[in-house]
């Protein structure tokens, strides 16, 4: 498929997707969004894809929502659109897991799609941020929701009622990036770790992120029984008895993703 704001290329069981408006620092225009849409559809389909990668540019993993896009819109526009969800929580319902591998700007619409991604690695320039109060809005798509939950309230409320950016190692301290790497490494390593991840069994990754995910929707109670029943279920799993054959044997295990 031809695409004209984002580049979609596979590299082995990875699927590399790299936001691609460089004239306006990857904002998130509808096409853009509609086209990482389809871009998802393609990857979770194709069986030969493992894990998915989600980058920009070393300058800006995406600048916000594209303000010229909306600055015209009215209230009965953005509300019959359903302006921002509509189309924006396809990360969200992937089940394969994505990467957002964040260099340079992560503002507004763009640390909040970082947030819909599975985990975060960040590049030591990546800036995060909820500016849109800045311009007169809101954060739309999560900002004031993922933030808070990732970095706490106090964190979440001055950089969402100040639209203070957060370095990398600040982001890093507050749990909303999980590593930290050089510029020049960030997408070799965002790479080898989609590449690990795809090399397990694919229906197990689908469990543990599906696991890791109710955590935020239900009681620990609940979470738990939740777990441990999907941790039964990986013992109807082939590659459940291929991994600790694997390992009583002294071998490399060899999953067949079933
Ligand atoms: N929408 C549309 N265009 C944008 C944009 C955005 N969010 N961010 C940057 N651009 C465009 C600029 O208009 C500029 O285009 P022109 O050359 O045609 O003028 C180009 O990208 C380069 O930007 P700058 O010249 O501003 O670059 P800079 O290096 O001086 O500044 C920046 C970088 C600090 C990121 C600055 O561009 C900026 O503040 N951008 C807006 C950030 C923002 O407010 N984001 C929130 C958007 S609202 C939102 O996201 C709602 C939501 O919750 C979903």
């Amino acid at each position: 498929m031809a695409y004209e704001n984002i580049l979609v290329e596979t590299r082995g069981s990875v699927g590399l997707i790299t936001l691609n408006r460089p004239k306006a620092l990857n904002a998130l225009c509808t096409p853009l969004i509609r086209e990482l849409g389809q871009a998802l559809d393609a990857f979770e389909a194709d069986a030969e894809i493992g894990a998915i990668v989600l980058t920009g540019s070393e300058k800006a993993f995406a600048a916000g929502a594209d303000i010229k896009e909306m600055s015209g819109k009215s209230y009965m526009d953005v509300y019959m659109e359903d302006f921002i969800t509509n189309g924006w929580e396809r990360i969200t319902t992937c089940r394969k897991p994505v990467i957002a591998a964040v260099a340079g700007y992560a503002l507004g619409g763009g640390c909040e799609v970082a947030m819909m991604c599975d985990f975060i690695i960040a590049a030591d320039n990546a800036r995060f941020g909820q500016p849109e109060i800045t311009i007169g809005t809101m954060p739309g798509a999560g900002g004031t929701q993922r933030l808070t939950r990732f970095v706490g309230k106090s964190k979440a409320m001055e950089m969402c009622l100040t639209g203070r950016q957060m370095t990398a190692e600040e982001a890093e301290r507050a749990g909303l990036v999980s590593r930290i790497v050089p510029l020049a490494d960030l997408l070799d390593d965002a790479l080898k770790t989609a590449t690990r991840i795809a090399s397990m069994s694919r229906p197990v990754v689908m469990m543990v992120k599906e696991s890791v995910n109710r955590s935020y929707e239900v009681s620990l109670k609940e979470g738990l029984l939740f777990e441990r029943r999907v941790f039964h279920s990986t013992f109807a799993t082939e590659d459940q008895k291929e991994g600790m054959a694997a390992f009583v044997e002294k071998r490399q295990p060899n999953f067949r993703h079933r």
